[in-house]
């Protein structure tokens, strides 16, 4: 089958297509044929491993997995033994551990979903990682309210479009941090104000919030504090900056034990009765995920390279082979 490999990380140009071996898919998980795939910025780290977090987990020198996982949507063409969910033929959307960029991947049983008609593939694979990272920080974590007032820092990637749409359907009134070219997409998502972060600091506004949803990372925790109601809440998602990200752990574990206030770092996990939820709110049209961008299998290195910048308004989807 053809697959996008990379033997060593570094830059997209390190990804090339091959052929290699289709997966056998163990006890519990499901061999899919891809129809559509979507990539996130985890794809992009687990390429540079610039985080050397990271090589402790995948490998020092070379990645142990050569083709990324990625979420992906698809026919279901065998079951491990152990599987009760799925049977040949059903359509599914999910989150692969590995091997997602490829004609054939497994999906653990547990980490996908029947797709809801009538959801086109491509917009069943923009949709897994986003969507519970969005759901997890703000029901779970977050534990918003209706009526309650939250700011959304990285409102216009992929995580802040279904983060928008979510907490405005959770009854929400929300604030989206993102620059001035894509308030428009984040006012119809349902933001009810926007802050341009290259033009005003959002954490000296003098506004405060009842749940703070940091998908960026770069602010300290003393700012974030600033702008948190008294019981209010602030989940971290994306940690791009250690130094910051240590402080925020420390100094936000200090706080929430010692003030009414709490900080809270995530790391979510795609689980199937969360993106069935999710299913069923994209099949009544109640959210959508926003899709900037579709590459054909053979772009994936330039896929990646928009990924890599950061920019993305919405998801990055890719055709299958
Ligand atoms: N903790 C977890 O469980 C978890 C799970 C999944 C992902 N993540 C992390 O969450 C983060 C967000 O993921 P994503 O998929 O939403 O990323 P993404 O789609 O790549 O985000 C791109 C968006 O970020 C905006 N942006 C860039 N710099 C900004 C800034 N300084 N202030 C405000 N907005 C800015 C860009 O808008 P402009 O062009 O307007 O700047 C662009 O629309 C990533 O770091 C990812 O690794 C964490």
């Amino acid at each position: 089958m053809k697959a996008f490999v990379n033997k060593q990380y570094g830059s997209p140009e390190v990804l090339n297509q091959e052929e290699v071996c289709p997966p056998a898919p163990k006890d519990r998980e499901i061999l899919v044929q891809v129809k559509s795939i979507s990539i996130n910025p985890a794809e992009w780290h687990s390429l540079r491993a610039s985080i050397w977090l990271i090589r402790l987990a995948s490998g020092l020198r070379a990645p142990r997995n050569t083709v990324l996982g990625a979420d992906i949507a698809g026919a279901v063409v065998a079951v491990g033994n152990q599987v009760t969910s799925f049977q040949p033929g059903d359509l599914v959307m999910g989150r692969a551990q590995s091997g997602g960029l490829a004609e054939y991947t497994c999906l653990p049983e547990n980490q996908a979903t029947l797709i809801p008609s009538p959801l086109a593939p491509e917009t069943a694979a923009a949709t897994p990682l986003a969507s519970i990272t969005a759901l997890t920080a703000l029901r779970d974590k977050g534990q918003l309210l209706a009526g309650e007032e939250v700011l959304i820092n990285g409102a216009s990637g992929g995580i802040g479009t279904f983060s928008v749409q979510l907490a405005r359907l959770f009854g929400a009134e929300v604030t989206a941090v993102c620059s001035s070219s894509n308030a428009e997409l984040v006012h119809s998502l349902g933001a009810t104000h926007t802050i341009d972060y290259t033009q005003q600091d959002f954490t000296r506004t003098g506004q405060t919030y009842d749940l703070v949803i940091d998908l960026i990372g770069n602010r300290s925790v003393n700012d974030l504090n600033r702008i948190i109601k008294p019981g209010g809440r602030c989940v971290l998602v994306g940690y791009s900056n250690f130094r910051l990200t240590l402080k925020f752990i420390l100094k936000g574990g200090w706080l929430s034990k010692t003030t009414t206030k709490r900080f809270i770092v995530m790391n979510a996990k795609t689980k199937t009765e969360d993106l069935a939820y999710i299913g069923r709110l994209m099949s009544e049209q109640k959210i959508k995920p926003v899709i900037d961008r579709r590459y054909a299998f053979a772009e994936i290195p330039r896929a990646f390279d928009y990924l890599g910048t950061r920019r993305a308004k919405g998801k990055i989807v890719v055709s299958a082979p």
